[in-house]
Parts: structure tokens; C-alpha cells; sequence
């Protein structure tokens, strides 16, 4: 079961009649929506290697690591999926974006996290990860994932709330970007913000042991140069493909990661959770 999706035998159904990750700028999250795929796969690539690692512990104690098998949902080129099974954990992927997942450990699945295309309590532990902020109906999609996660099974939701970001001094595009991007998110009926709901949006979707940890990173965590490149140039990369923007935010970005005073930070929410043992009561 190792190896890369590359060759196309990526299994599912048609995903294109979802409403979300049709396009990056101004919509859902969608691979084809950059100006710079291959920029965007390692950005995603290196975000999830450093930052998946650094919360191993989160990992731990959620029980995916002893889960013989993790289904991934949203699993993007699979980053976190890779990391599960470094650790020896069996992992099935699914998104919804059949260009993304190609890079993704097989077996891989092309499917709507609010409408999988598995039997009812069949799988021992589930994972999500910078997926629920780019959804309409995140209620829907833990309520699903309960749906497919067997009694007593393990889920652990990695997300964030932008409101959490903070960069002193803010660099003008890329604060301008953050902004349109909170923008677009919150008129397509996304939630930005969702980090902060999480918990209530487990425990409303049937899920029980909900616990959220927080887990902050700044500039001086991974430098300022790997933090402007992992967290806050994706907010112009996500909001325009024009060639002309993205090289000025990009210097303003290095500019900003130069100068010794300059500091940010972001926080993301891992929330684990239980789906009730059977019998036990609700
Ligand atoms: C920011 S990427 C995160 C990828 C990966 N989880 C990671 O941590 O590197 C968000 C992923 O969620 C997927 N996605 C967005 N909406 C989805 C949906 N409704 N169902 C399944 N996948 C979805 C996107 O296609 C994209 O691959």
C-alpha cells in the first residue's frame, strides 16, 4: 500500500459536482486555483513535514498512532498522511480534489468529506487537517466522519482560526491578502474563524472525550523566513495569480523576514475526540 497515487488510479467518483474546491482565488481551496501548483505542493509539503512532526504528541494522544489504520480526510498531496505512516499506521485518503490527491499515498479516494462513500462505523480513526475552514457546513462533515468511525474509534481535527494570526509590523500586501481571503472565505459561506467552534461543533456532531489543545507558533519557532514562506505569503498566493502582486508581496514578505524586529504568530486547534464505545450511554 506504499508509493504515490501519481499514475491517475486514484478510485471515486466524479467530485466535480461538489460545491467547493472548484477554484483557490475567491473560492474553496483548490490545488488548480494557483498561479504556481508545483509552489503550493511543496509549500504544503514542507508545512505539513515541519509543523505535523512538531505535534506528534497531539498525534499521540488522540490515538491515532496506535490506530492500525487512519482515514484522512481532506488529505491534500497527503503530507500528514505520509507522516502516519512513517509511524507505521495504515492510512486511507480522501479529497475531493482529484488533481491534489494524485500526490498522495495510496489507496486514495476522490469523495466529499460530508458524503464518503464508506459503510457506517468502519473505520477505527479519523483525521482531518486545514480542511473544516474551507467548508460550508463543517457541522456536516464531523457528523459524517462519526458516521463512518467505528464505536469507540478516534478522531483528531487539525484546524485553525485566522483570527489568531498576528505579524508585527504587518506587511502591507500580505495583511491586505489576509483580509481578502477572510473576506471571500466568510461570503462563500466558509468559516475563517472555525478553530474557535470546534469543540462545540464535535460535541453537536455525537463526538465524546472532545478535548482541544492549542498549539502557537511564531517566527522564531521556525525563523522568519520559513514563516513568511509557510504562513503568511499563502494568504497572497491563495487571494491572486497576478505575476506583478505576487513578486511585490514577496519582497515585502522577505523585506518583513529581514528586518531583526519583526515577529508573528499563529495558533492551531487539535481537537481529539471519541465516538461513544457501544452500549455506553449517550
Ligand atoms: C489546505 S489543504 C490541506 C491538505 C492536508 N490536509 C494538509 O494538511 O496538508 C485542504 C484540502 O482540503 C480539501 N477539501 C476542501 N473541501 C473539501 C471537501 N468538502 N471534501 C473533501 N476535501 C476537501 C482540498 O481539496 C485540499 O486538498
Amino acid at each position: 500500500m506504499s508509493g504515490d497515487a501519481g499514475n491517475g488510479d486514484v478510485a471515486g467518483g466524479d467530485a466535480a459536482g461538489g460545491d467547493v474546491g472548484r477554484s483557490a482565488p475567491g473560492g474553496g481551496y483548490a490545488l488548480g486555483g494557483f498561479a504556481d501548483r508545483e509552489r503550493e505542493l511543496s509549500r504544503l509539503e514542507l508545512q505539513a513535514r515541519r509543523l505535523v512532526g512538531m505535534h506528534e504528541g497531539a498525534y499521540r494522544r488522540a490515538g491515532l498512532l496506535d490506530a492500525p489504520f487512519v482515514l484522512d480526510v481532506g488529505a491534500g498531496s497527503g503530507a500528514p498522511a505520509r507522516f502516519l505512516r512513517d509511524a507505521g499506521v495504515e492510512t486511507l485518503c480522501v479529497d475531493v480534489d482529484r488533481s491534489i490527491l494524485r500526490h498522495a499515498p495510496r489507496p486514495a479516494l476522490v469523495a466529499r468529506a460530508d458524503r464518503l462513500p464508506l459503510p457506517a462505523r468502519s473505520v477505527p480513526a479519523v483525521h482531518t487537517r486545514l480542511m473544516l475552514q474551507h467548508v460550508p457546513d463543517p457541522a456536516a462533515v464531523l457528523a459524517e466522519l462519526h458516521r463512518v468511525t467505528a464505536p469507540g474509534g478516534a478522531l483528531l481535527a487539525v484546524d485553525t482560526d485566522h483570527a489568531s494570526f498576528v505579524s508585527e509590523p504587518a506587511p502591507r500586501r500580505c495583511e491586505a491578502a489576509r483580509q481578502t481571503w477572510i473576506a471571500r472565505t466568510l461570503e462563500r459561506g466558509a468559516d475563517p474563524f472555525v478553530g474557535r467552534r470546534l469543540r462545540a461543533l464535535a460535541l453537536g456532531a455525537g463526538w465524546s472525550e472532545v478535548k482541544v489543545e492549542a498549539a502557537t507558533l511564531t517566527s522564531d519557532d521556525i525563523g522568519p523566513e520559513a514563516f513568511a514562506e509557510l504562513l503568511l505569503l499563502p494568504y497572497l498566493h491563495a487571494t491572486t495569480t497576478d505575476p506583478e502582486a505576487l513578486a511585490a508581496g514577496r519582497a515585502e514578505a522577505g523585506e518583513w523576514a529581514a528586518a531583526p524586529g519583526s515577529f508573528a504568530m499563529a495558533t492551531l486547534l487539535l481537537l481529539s475526540a471519541r465516538r461513544r464505545p457501544e452500549g455506553s450511554a449517550s
